[in-house]
């Protein structure tokens, strides 16, 4: 143990590592972080604290509760305009399918978002960001996919970058181009797909803009058949890929995005056993995103007790995007999880901190450990209990941000 090389530490805390194998969220009372530069260097009892050298600065926690950062593995956060009109729809009866058909739904926020400037897509973004931050989130996942082009995609994904450099987040860049059939291509899936496949994904990769590559599967969407040539190009590209899958309808994507090494399969509602057993067997998180069931009305919730017996880790997140999940906020996503899926507190802490990190294939983040990134949460709490528990309260005290105190 090298306290010389540590530059503060947090002492008298109760640590919720979320580590794996740890029971009741690997609770320690009493317990000291150490860090040194962006990582944790130590992790322990107060007791065991070495001697310290003067230039360590030391922090009593006052027995606050202290969690690794939160991770929203899924968010549409780059848009224009809202869906506020077509919410009040469905409250008169339409449905999602039928507002999607009918050219609205994903295509509404489309036109709205080809519209808008690069910059003025970033200040809306910079504004959502910095939402999710006041809630504790260290780590954003960002899907492109109201851009349906070329030019709009990139678009998209360069002011998901622009996100991670501006704020002191870190943002994982996902291309969504196969989220919807954009209007041009109305009846011509197929030549979408190729486009896709042939120049938006290798010009994305070519720019770096992409960590991994998301699709649709569904029946208003793309079929299973294109979603696996979207995937399929993403492997040769060497992106790792996701899907969202079993949202709606059971189309077999989770079978279909396990099969192509996924991180993660995303919904899951209408997920069924053979599809649970194959995300088990490569290791694909399932992401439950209870905000698009709940503002879309949903009544068949996700198979928990399927994944849990065929040990498939599961994660939580808001899915935030003005159609079907207009919900800005992890924690309520975590308490949504508990009440409307039937999670347990430490599964939806797990679920938006291990299992997430998982979800976005960082290894090095998730939990309290030894060796990982410095990123974790000083709550006006005790218990970990209280972050699914409560809504609105309680709130982070502070936010280390790789090794960073806040302000
Ligand atoms: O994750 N399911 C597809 N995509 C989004 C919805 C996007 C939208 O309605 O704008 C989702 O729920
Ligand atoms: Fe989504």
């Amino acid at each position: 143990m090298q306290a010389d090389s540590w530059n503060r530490v947090l002492r008298n805390a109760t640590l919720a590592s979320c580590a794996a194998g740890e029971p009741a969220a690997g609770l320690r009372e009493r317990a000291a972080i150490a860090v040194g530069g962006d990582r944790i260097a130590w992790i322990g009892a107060d007791r065991d604290l070495p001697a310290l050298p003067d230039a360590v600065e030391v922090v009593d926690a006052g027995g606050a509760l202290v969690t690794p950062g939160l991770i929203d593995c899924h968010t549409h956060l780059v848009f224009a305009g809202n869906r506020a009109p077509e919410f009040a729809a469905r409250q008169r009866g339409a449905s999602y399918e039928d507002i999607a058909r009918a050219g609205g739904g994903i295509l509404s926020t489309v036109r709205a978002t080809r519209a808008a400037s690069e910059e003025a897509l970033l200040a809306l973004a910079l504004e959502r960001a910095r939402v999710l931050m006041t809630e504790g989130v260290t780590t954003l996942e960002i899907k492109s996919g109201y851009g349906l082009d070329l030019d709009n995609e990139l678009k998209l994904l360069r002011v998901a970058r622009r996100v991670g450099e501006i704020l002191p987040v870190t943002v994982h860049a996902t291309l969504l181009a196969a989220h919807s059939v954009p209007p041009e291509f109305a009846g011509r899936a197929d030549d979408y797909v190729d486009l896709v496949v042939a120049t938006v994904l290798p010009a994305a990769v070519s720019a770096g803009l992409a960590d991994s590559v998301d699709a649709f599967c569904e029946t208003i969407a793309f079929s299973p058949a294109q979603v696996r040539r979207v995937l399929d190009a993403a492997r040769r590209h060497h992106l790792p890929v996701r899907l969202h899958a079993e949202q709606l309808s059971n189309s077999h994507g989770a079978a279909l995005a396990a099969g192509a090494g996924a991180l993660s399969a995303d919904h899951l509602e209408h997920l069924d056993e053979a599809g649970a057993a194959a995300m088990a067997a490569a290791g694909t998180v399932a992401v439950l995103l209870p905000g698009a069931f709940y503002f879309l009305g949903e009544t068949r919730v996700p198979p928990v007790g399927l994944l849990r017996r065929h040990g498939v880790p599961i994660a939580l997140a808001s899915d935030f995007n003005p159609g079907s999940s207009p919900l800005l906020s992890l924690r309520l996503a975590m308490n949504m999880g508990c009440v409307l899926f039937g999670l347990t507190a430490e599964e939806a802490l797990a679920g938006v901190t291990r299992h997430a990190a998982r979800a976005l294939g960082l290894d090095d983040r998730g939990t309290l450990e030894a060796g990982m990134r410095a990123d974790f949460v000083v709550w006006d709490a005790a218990r970990p209990e209280e972050l699914a528990a409560q809504v609105g309260t309680p709130r982070p005290r502070a936010t280390f941000r790789a090794g960073q105190p806040p302000g």
